[in-house]
Parts: structure tokens; sequence; C-alpha cells
């Protein structure tokens, strides 16, 4: 098997919750993204947009009733292939820890508050690579140095109370690459910590995929840290993907209305004093059904008629989108090694989007725009 095959390649993945009475909740709806070795790539959005829900299907975290589950993440292993979301549980339950790991946002309730944290590390030592007694423990201690934990030994016999809290994110992290997995999904990890030790998990994140080539799949609704990590970038909306980019032309040149919003919307440091931000009006709550048209419409300040016409259909950029069924044909949101293609879901995008002197800055405080260029 080629290594220039995705180590993960999702495909229309879809989430339903049943509503027990009342509508059902189609909360992802259609994503396709790929995670290459060695990059990172950014789901990222406003409150709701099914980040959270994307992780945990592929994780297999899902509750088994009440919800149906569609699409294909089929993950590359050593020897074959398999799609993650038709997995046996039992097969599913080995993957996790060892070829799949996951990073959530509170490490207080992801770590067990009455084991202590060196047991906690070498159980997942003992069960994925059958590591015992000292070796286990000195390996445990190896992680937690690696993670930068200072005095990892005495560390070890703590319990997570007695840890800062960029401390237990470190310990969680050092938990996730304990079996040195090939796929990493963190889900808004940084998102409780103060922006310094913010800026340090960053960093050690970044070094990890570096070193190991790993793949890492990173949710977040924090732009600036999206532009101080990923390599590629899945803009979210109401579950479906509206603008899929390598990050230099998702800040440059973004195109969907949305993520043009989301940009704007954040604080410059070198914009003039007092300037007020441009928020998206609106609420996440203000969608319309995709079947209807496009989600974002009523928040959109490019709606035409064309934009109730269908669900926008996904295209690439420069190209004519048409709706859904239209017969254009569509885009895929894939990326093969040299990051993914600019694709948006649009049928009124923004042109010469004026943002090109935004900072890609590598400091996760600030990425913003300027106020867009409208044209029909
Ligand atoms: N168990 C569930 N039953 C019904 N609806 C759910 C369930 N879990 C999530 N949802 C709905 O799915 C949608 C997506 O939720 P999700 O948690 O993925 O959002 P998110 O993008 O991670 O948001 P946040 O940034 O707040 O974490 C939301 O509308 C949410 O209410
Ligand atoms: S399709 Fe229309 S409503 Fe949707 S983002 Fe584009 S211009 Fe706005
Ligand atoms: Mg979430």
């Amino acid at each position: 098997m080629s290594s220039s095959t995705p180590l993960l390649a999702v495909d229309e993945l879809s989430v339903v919750f049943d509503g027990h009475g009342s509508d059902e909740v189609r909360a992802v709806d259609g994503v396709s993204f790929t995670l290459e070795e060695g990059r990172v790539t950014g789901l990222v959005g406003e409150s709701g947009c099914g980040k959270s829900v994307t992780s945990l299907a592929l994780m297999g975290l899902l509750p088994d009733r009440g919800v149906r589950v569609g699409g294909s993440a089929v993950m590359r292993l050593p020897e074959d292939r398999v799609d993650l979301l038709t997995l046996p549980q039992r097969r599913m339950r080995d993957l996790r820890g060892s070829q799949l790991a996951m990073i959530f946002q509170d490490p207080l309730s992801s770590l067990n508050p009455v084991v202590p944290i060196g047991r906690q590390v070498t159980e997942i030592l003992r069960r994925h690579r059958g590591l015992r007694g000292s070796v286990a423990d000195r390996e445990a201690a190896d992680l937690l140095d690696r993670v930068g934990i200072p005095d990892p030994k005495r560390r070890l016999r703590e319990y997570p109370h007695q840890l800062s809290g960029g401390m237990r994110q470190r310990a969680l992290i050092a938990m996730a690459v304990a079996c040195r997995p090939r796929v990493m999904i963190a889900d808004e990890p940084t998102t409780a910590l103060d922006v310094t030790i913010q800026a340090q998990i960053l960093e050690l994140l970044r070094d990890l995929v570096t070193e190991e080539g790993t793949a890492l799949l990173m949710i977040t609704h924090d732009l600036g840290v999206v532009a101080g990590l990923c390599d590629d970038i899945n803009v979210l909306y109401a579950g479906r993907a509206v603008e899929t980019a390598p990050r230099t032309p998702l800040f440059s040149d973004p195109t969907h209305p949305y993520t043009v919003g989301l940009l704007s919307s954040i604080p410059r440091l070198d914009a003039p004093r007092g300037e007020p931000l441009t928020p998206i009006r609106g609420s996440v709550n203000d969608n319309i059904a995709w079947s209807q048209g496009c989600a974002f419409a009523p928040r959109c300040d490019h709606y035409t008629m064309e934009c109730l016409q269908g669900p926008p259909e996904l295209v690439a950029v420069g190209t004519a989108a048409g709706v859904e069924g239209g017969g254009s044909g569509g885009a895929s949101a894939g990326a093969s090694g040299a990051g993914a293609e600019h694709v948006h879901r649009c049928v009124n995008p923004v042109r010469h989007a004026d943002v090109a002197d935004q900072p890609v800055t590598e400091s996760p405080a600030v990425a913003g725009g300027d106020e867009e260029e409208a044209q029909g």
C-alpha cells in the first residue's frame, strides 16, 4: 500500500440523532476530508456545527441507540485498511489508544481522579505494548519528560488534582502518544488553558506530528490556533464543510462568506485603536435546512435568490458553482500529500477578498480580516 495513501480518508460522513418525538438532528451532513502522515488538519466552526460529533463518530464513541451514522472513514493500517464506522467494537477497542488516539478538551474529566497518573499511563503501555513492571514505569517517566512535565518520577505518583491544568493536559497528551498512534484527534485541547500554556501545548503537538509522522485532526473554534498549527483547514457550518483549503490560501484568499465573516470577527493587533469588530450577524441557530438551500443564507450578506434553489455543491474555487444535483459534478475535499485542494460550497462567493495582508500568525492570539469586497 502506497505511503501517499491518506492515513484516514473520511468520505461523506453523516450523523443523525433521533428526535425522540421532535425533528431529528442532522449533526454532521456529508463531511469529507483526509488526514495525511505528518500533517495537521483543522476542523473549525462555531459552536454546534458538528466538530465534536465528527470526532466521536471516528472514535466509535457515539451511543449505540438513537443515532444513525453514514459514509465511511477508511484508516490505513500497516497490513490492511479498515472502515472505522463499521469496525466491530472489539477491534475498535484495540485500535483506540494504539493506532488511534484522542485528546479531549477537559483533562480533569478525562483522567481518573482516584488513580495516580503513573498507573493511568502504565495501564495503556501494558494493554497496548505489553510493557510491565519497571520497564513500563521507566517508559511512563520518559513519556512525561517528553511532554515537558518536570520531575516526572514524582509526578507519576501524584493524582490528577495535584497537577496544574497545563500539566494535566500534558499528561493526557503523554497517554495519547504512549503507543505512537498513527492518527490523533484533539478536540479543543487548549480551550481551557491560558495563552502561554496554550502556545506550549500547540508547539508540543506540532513537534509530535513532525517527529512521529502522526496525522493530527485539530478541532477548534479558534482561528488563531488554526493559523499557528494547521496545514489544511476545513471550515464547517451546520454540519457541512463550506470551505476547505491549505492554510495560506484560507487566510489570504478566503472565498466563502462564512469564512470571511469568521476572519473579520477576530481582533487584529494592527487594527486602529477603538475600531469595532465585525461580527457575523445572527446566531448559529439562524439556519435553514441544507435541503432548502444554503444553510448560511439567513446570515449572509451575499445572499441572492439562487442560494435557495438547493444546497450549493462543493466546487473548486474559481469554477462556477450550482446546486447539488445540478449536473456540474462538484469536487471532493480530499488531499494527497501536497495539501488539500481549495474548494468551497457557495454560489456567490467573495472574490478578491481584501485580506491579503492578513497575518498568518504563529501565535494563537490573532488572525483577522479586513472588510470583504462582495461581488455577485
Ligand atoms: N447526543 C445528542 N443528541 C442529540 N443531538 C446532539 C447530541 N450530541 C450533539 N448533538 C447536536 O449535534 C450538533 C453538533 O454538536 P457538536 O457537539 O458536534 O458541536 P461542536 O461543533 O463540537 O460545538 P462546540 O464548539 O460547542 O463544542 C449540535 O446541534 C448538538 O446539539
Ligand atoms: S450560497 Fe449564497 S447564502 Fe450561501 S454563503 Fe454563498 S452567497 Fe451566502
Ligand atoms: Mg465540541
